[in-house]
């Protein structure tokens, strides 16, 4: 999954996902994971990611690399926020085409900037679950409290109109050349982000049918 921040790789990788009973690997999500239970890479990342700044390479392509090695991903997985710039792309190839595996799809989830900043300012998600959350777009069940798993939601401590708008600076000098990188290699496929969350899915499953 490509697309700027708050462009919603999460919510739609997180349907992908469930629908083909594959992985959801996020590594925005495995840093806060481990900022959560303090662990050292917890807190090299936090340095980085509280700044709107890409996490070094050295600190994120082999613990990408481990975590799709893992068992669980032989039938396929959903990356989203990895690769995130061109050199991290390259080492996916390299590994994948070493074992005999590659990209199938990229699917590039497009959102102006201009919706972005109030999107961000919205969204709420599970310190428990990682489920992602819309106050006003997409709202759970009872106010504050999730769906899945009945934990009370939280801001991310990134989604302060400062922080984000460093973050879209970094997408578009970064991560937007990946956009160019997998069109030339005919795996890019582009939905319309700004559409409804439930059109924006229908149209990524119909991609994923051929
Ligand atoms: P990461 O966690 O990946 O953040 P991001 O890429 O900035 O993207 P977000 O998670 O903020 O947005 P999203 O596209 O997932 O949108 P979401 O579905 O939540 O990375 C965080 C940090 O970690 C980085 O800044 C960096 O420091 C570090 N990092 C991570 N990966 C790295 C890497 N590979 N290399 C180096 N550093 C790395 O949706 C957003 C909101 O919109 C929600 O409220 C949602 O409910 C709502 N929404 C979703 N879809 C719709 C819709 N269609 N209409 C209306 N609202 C919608
Ligand atoms: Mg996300």
């Amino acid at each position: 999954m490509l697309g700027a921040p708050g462009a919603g790789k999460g919510t739609q990788a997180d349907i992908i996902a469930a629908k083909y009973e594959i992985p959801h690997i996020s590594t925005g999500d495995i840093f806060r994971a481990n900022l959560k239970e303090g662990t050292e890479l917890g807190k090299k990342a936090q340095v980085y990611m509280d700044r709107g700044d890409l996490v070094p390479d050295e600190l994120t392509v082999e613990m990408l690399l481990d975590r799709v090695a893992k068992d669980d991903c032989k039938k396929g997985y959903v990356l989203d926020g990895f690769p995130r710039n061109i050199p991290q792309a390259e080492v996916l190839d390299k590994e994948l085409s070493a074992h005999h595996d590659a990209v199938d799809y990229c699917i590039n989830v497009d959102v102006p900037d201009e919706n972005i900043v109030t999107r961000m300012s919205g969204r709420r998600s599970c310190p428990k679950c990682g489920a992602i959350y819309h106050i006003v777009h997409i709202k759970p069940d009872k106010e504050g409290i999730c769906d899945k798993c009945g934990t009370a939601l939280t801001q991310r401590e990134d989604d302060r109109e400062e922080t984000v708008r460093k973050r879209l600076a970094v997408y578009h000098e970064q991560t937007a050349p990946l956009i160019d990188y997998y069109e030339k290699k005919g795996l890019l496929r582009t939905v319309d982000g700004t559409r409804d969350m439930k059109k924006v899915t229908e149209q990524i499953f119909s991609i994923l049918k051929d």
